[in-house]
């Protein structure tokens, strides 16, 4: 049946309605680009993007094996496709004896190449099992399981193959986007599953990313996110055909006609060159916000995780970035419950929250992850120690969170509108601060698109309120 998939575009085997695709997407942003570059790559093929499963006629989960909750997630959610795929089958057989309503389920992103048939084994309705880097083979994976249900294929690594095949025109809207310039890791924290699940570092080169960025901007787009799991390690190959760097990426794509903002993550201290500190402070286009994971505030904790830096290397490199750019915002990532922790360590990550002062971070307990060397660490910490601890860790990161949207407000600022807000009849608008913070202002929806200057009147927890100032920023 799927082998018309490829041959009737637009058509379902009736000659009717377009195909439903629907991608439900978990973990980081890595993920989130890589959904829209499926629904993209299958638009083609005649699919749809469509809200819920349950009218689905292709369902992938682009998954994320981080922590353990997240991987588990994986499986319930299958369960669940799973019933809506086999009532789906009791109709069809009644309607016509045919399979045209049957529902394809494909399993893609982390957990997919970690876990690989093993999740063909615990959920057999699962079709299609496709790891990140063979995405652009997703058409031809589609026919083929007619054939052969429940073949895994393209798990191996090769991603320039992937970007190359992937180059169909971006679909989506919006003002503001996502966009993978570097994958994998190299680095080999002993927590983290993703030097296995995205392999090795890789750059795609200055050439495509400007390529990408001048579709998006013709697009209306005017910020972009630089992605990689490593960004600032990129080194893709430029015009001369030796290395960029990041920082010299972000000046070709400044020259990009519409680009206004230029943000990028996820940076590692240990690849944060002078270069790049020096693009912020050159470039008017880089915003001054910055997410840069330090994951623990003990020395002893961090060479247990095998982050390759200390504390004061970490703290030392935000005093040169803030000393470049005054105004910089810092973002982060916290491990509470590491093996080892003791409530030294822990206060250590506490002192270093509070020398550093951070606008928004995210935590997590530590959660042992299989192949990792940490999950057979000595000294596993207590659930309810983690638990405590996280507390803790939020209860100060809120704080901070909340003082630093507190300290905008009287500050004029240029705001990107992005989107309707809820209050229509206000005609509100909601768009982006520098800092990454929502602005909720009235009388703004006719301004999206644009870089608006807006006076800041209050900060909340999680947003902005303000109000505009004049028509139009420079
Ligand atoms: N490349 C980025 C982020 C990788 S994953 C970096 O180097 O920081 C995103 C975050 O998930 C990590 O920063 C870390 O804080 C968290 N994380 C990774 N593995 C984890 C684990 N086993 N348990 C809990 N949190 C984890
Ligand atoms: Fe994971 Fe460390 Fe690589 Fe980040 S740098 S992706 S935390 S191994
Ligand atoms: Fe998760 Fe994979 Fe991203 S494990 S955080 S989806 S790289």
């Amino acid at each position: 049946m799927t082998e018309t998939l490829v041959s009737q575009p637009g058509k379902d085997e009736a000659g009717a309605a377009p195909k439903r695709l629907f991608i439900k997407t978990y973990g980081c942003q890595m993920n989130v680009y890589d959904s829209e570059r499926m629904a993209d790559v299958l638009r083609p093929l005649g699919y749809a993007a469509t809200d819920t499963a349950a009218d689905a006629d292709f369902v992938i989960l682009n998954t994320c094996h981080i922590r353990e909750k997240a991987a588990e997630k994986i499986y319930s959610e299958l369960g669940k496709l799973r019933e809506l795929k086999d009532a789906r089958a009791r109709n069809s057989n009644t309607e016509s004896g045919t399979s045209k309503n049957s529902m394809i389920i494909a399993v893609a992103g982390c957990v997919a190449q970690a876990e690989g048939e093993e999740i063909i084994r615990r959920q057999p309705a699962v079709d299609l099992v496709v790891g990140p880097q063979a995405y652009h083979q997703l058409p031809e994976l589609l026919t083929r399981t007619a054939r052969a249900r429940g073949e895994r294929i393209g798990a191996d690594f090769a991603p320039n193959e992937k970007f190359d095949a992937l180059r169909v025109p971006r679909g989506g809207e919006g003002v503001t986007a996502f966009l993978t310039v570097q994958e994998g890791c190299d680095k080999f924290c002993s927590f983290c599953v993703v030097p296995y699940t995205r392999g090795a570092e890789w750059s795609r080169p200055v050439a495509d990313v400007l390529a990408e960025a001048r579709e998006l901007a013709a697009r209306g787009v005017r910020e972009v996110t630089l992605l990689g799991q490593n960004v600032n390690a990129y080194n893709g190959e430029g015009a001369d055909g030796t290395p960029s760097t990041l920082a010299r990426l972000a000046f070709a794509l400044a020259e990009v006609s519409g680009l206004d903002r230029i943000r990028y993550t996820t940076s590692h201290p240990n690849d944060f060159t002078d270069e790049l500190i020096a693009a912020h402070r050159d470039l008017p286009q880089m915003m001054p916000w910055l997410h840069l994971p330090v994951q623990a505030g003990s020395d002893r904790i961090l060479r247990l995780m095998n982050r390759k830096h200390g504390r004061t290397k970490y703290v030392e490199l935000i005093d040169r970035i803030r000393e470049a750019r005054p105004d910089m915002a810092m973002s982060g990532d916290f491990i509470v419950g590491f093996p080892g922790e003791t409530d030294a360590d822990f206060e250590q990550t506490m002192d270093l929250v509070r020398r550093v002062t951070y606008a928004s971070a995210f935590s997590f307990m530590y959660s042992p992850r299989p192949g990792t060397p940490a999950a057979t660490m000595a000294g596993q910490v207590p659930g309810a120690l983690k638990k405590a601890r996280l507390q803790a860790l939020q209860t100060l990161l809120t704080e901070q969170q909340i003082a630093f949207n507190a300290s905008r407000a009287g500050m004029v600022m240029p705001v990107l509108f992005e989107r309707p807000g809820r209050h229509a009849s206000r005609a509100q608008a909601v768009g982006r601060s520098p800092w990454l913070q929502s602005v909720h202002v009235d009388h703004a929806d006719h301004l999206i698109g644009q870089i608006v200057l807006v006076e800041i009147l209050t900060g909340q927890q999680n947003s902005l309120t303000g109000r505009l100032v004049e028509q139009k920023a420079a």
